[in-house]
């Protein structure tokens, strides 16, 4: 059993291994009467609701736990927290604040641990996107992608799996909002146009995270000529955009880029169900 709390922690045999798995039915049910514990810092639409669908599929009971209920390192330590769950369940996930909290619950307990956000991470995500990526182009060998806009927790994830599996990724964001991991496959660049030209996907995420309210205005600033729009996807190779959702139209991206024919972003939504099932049995044990 495996813990999964960042892309690079799976290597490429695990990665490609749960990309595999997402895309079969016949999983079984690893999780028969067994409980998955969700823990929520921050609000979540799509995670909740693949993940529960998710255990769901593979046999088990799903529990979401909101923030208040279990007070995350404050009402009880982040290890307190973790091994009161893992008494009840046999995964435990959770989204967070700090990174951190992944890691010294995943150290106090032997149970798995899923990361389902953190202010560094979202690894659940990241395998959406390369699925779909891998279904929209017909594999993943020609595959290049161009992120614009903020080098965040998503595009963290997604330059791990692309520097895994060698998907060629440029990343377009203004100074002082990358981030300063070196990864094989990977740059980063100031000029959006230079980041699209010759990419096949072109995706985007807000400009201001959970918890980066404080910051709104000086982003959003920075972050205007970041804006993804026709002009831009033009310039791509007959790209298909996605986005991580939730969008804020009129900000990272227009309308008409969210509602275009190339706009993937409702088939990626739903490979978060997918891609959690085939996390949550391969962390289980299962191999393709
Ligand atoms: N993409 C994503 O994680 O969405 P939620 O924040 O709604 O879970
Ligand atoms: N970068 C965003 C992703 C939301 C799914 C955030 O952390 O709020």
């Amino acid at each position: 059993m495996s813990d999964l709390l960042t892309i690079a922690d799976l290597g490429r045999d695990g990665l490609e291994a749960i990309l595999a798995l997402s895309e079969r039915n016949d999983l079984g049910r690893p999780l028969a009467g067994k409980g998955v514990a969700l823990v929520f810092q921050k609000p979540s639409a799509r995670t909740r609701n693949s993940m529960e669908m998710a255990v769901v599929q593979l046999g088990g009971h799903p529990v979401y736990i909101q923030k208040d209920e279990v007070g995350l390192g404050a009402r009880e330590t982040a290890e307190d927290v973790a091994r009161t769950l893992a008494c009840f369940h046999e995964v435990v996930a959770a989204r967070v604040m700090d990174h951190r909290d992944l890691e010294r619950m995943a150290a106090a307990i032997d149970k798995p641990v899923l990361n389902m956000l953190s202010d560094r991470s979202h690894p659940l995500q990241a395998l959406a996107d390369l699925l779909t990526a891998k279904q929209l182009l017909g594999g993943l060998e020609n595959a290049r992608i161009a992120y614009v806009g903020d080098a965040n927790n998503v595009c963290h994830s997604l330059a791990e799996a692309c520097s895994l599996l060698g998907v060629p990724l440029s990343i377009a964001g203004p100074q002082g909002y990358g981030f300063s991991d070196e990864m094989e496959g990977v740059r980063q660049v100031a000029d959006p146009a230079e980041a699209v030209q010759g990419a096949n996907i072109v995706y985007t995420d807000v400009w201001v995270s959970m918890g980066q309210d404080e910051e709104a205005e000086r982003r959003r600033q920075a972050f205007a000529p970041y804006q993804v729009t026709s002009e831009l996807m033009a310039k791509g190779r007959d790209a298909w955009f996605l986005h991580c959702l939730p969008a804020r139209r009129g900000e990272e991206v227009t309308d008409d880029v969210m509602e275009s024919a190339k706009s993937a972003v409702w088939r990626q939504a739903e490979n978060r169900m997918h891609t959690a099932r085939g996390a949550l049995a391969w962390m289980l044990g299962a191999r393709p």
